[in-house]
């Protein structure tokens, strides 16, 4: 089953078509790899794919677990993001003035059972979510390893576990399909190393749909099952890392740099 389908989309920003008639889809539990040269229009397909920008021509439809399409045209990030879909950033985004805690729980609390009369007297219906969603915020940072800094300023973390508190979350939201715009960016070798076997713990541990942006070609073919390969808006590949590997036209579009 297609968990995500994008058919034939597109884009134009002042006469310039960033994204040209792609077609893309994520099958249920699939980690997939999106790649290509600078400024080939990968952030922008991220930014349709989450409601950012509406696309020029095309669709783009989610199966969320219900078995439900949804069909997100028109559809503003917020809502895209409340039938499971979520993100990072290329550029980090967290809140640096809360703490690594806040950063998960704020992203938690989106669909809570309790009116905010009942958060106000402190109903026991209110505890019992709190409760519950500490209690995921500390699991899903206990398996990014930073549950130890669970009380510190995001603006004082490294920034490789700055990275980490983004993913983790994404995940916190309760998301299906997470969309990781270069997770590894800026990561040491061993950081890098680490976060691909933590991406697919977490993969396998929420059941999650990953699709993922990255520059670093050793960690794209080491965990990705299929990749996507665009250049200058268009797709020019798509297949396992071993495929895309040999794709004369992959290896054209990144003349003079190393795949392997
Ligand atoms: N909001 C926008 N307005 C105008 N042009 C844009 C906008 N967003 C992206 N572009 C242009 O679209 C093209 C694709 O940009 P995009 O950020 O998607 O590339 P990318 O593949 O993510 O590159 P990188 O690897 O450098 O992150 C670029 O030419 C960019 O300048
Ligand atoms: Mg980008």
């Amino acid at each position: 089953m297609n968990v995500m389908q994008a058919d034939h989309i597109s884009i134009v920003f002042g006469g310039l078509k960033a994204v040209d008639d792609v077609t893309i889809y994520a099958k249920k539990g699939e980690l997939l790899g999106l790649i290509g040269p600078n400024g080939a229009g990968k952030t922008t397909i991220f930014n349709m794919l989450t409601g950012v920008y509406a696309p020029t021509k095309g669709s783009i439809a989610f199966v969320n677990n219900s078995g439900a399409e949804i069909n997100i045209k028109g559809m503003q990030p917020y809502k895209v993001s409340r039938i499971g879909v979520s993100r990072t950033f290329q550029n980090i985004r967290l809140f640096k003035n809360l703490s690594v805690l806040d950063n998960m729980l704020i992203s938690m609390h989106k669909d809570v059972g309790y009116s905010v009369f009942g958060a106000i007297i402190k109903s026991g219906r209110y505890l019992n979510i709190e409760k519950e969603f500490y209690d995921k915020a500390i699991k899903i940072l206990q398996a990014v390893k930073l549950d130890g800094k669970k009380d510190e300023y995001a603006k004082n973390l490294p920034y490789g576990e700055q990275r980490k508190l983004e993913i983790a979350r994404a995940i916190a939201t309760g998301a299906e399909i997470v969309f990781l715009d270069e997770p590894a960016a800026g990561m040491n070798p061993s950081e890098t190393e680490e976060l691909a076997d933590l991406i697919q713990i977490l993969k396998n541990e929420y059941n999650l749909t990953i699709v993922l942006i990255e520059h670093d070609m050793k960690f794209v073919m080491k965990i990705c099952q299929r990749i996507y390969v665009l250049d200058f808006g268009i797709l020019i590949a798509e297949g396992v890392p071993k495929e895309i590997k040999s794709n004369p036209n992959v290896i054209k579009a990144y003349l003079g740099e190393e795949i392997e």
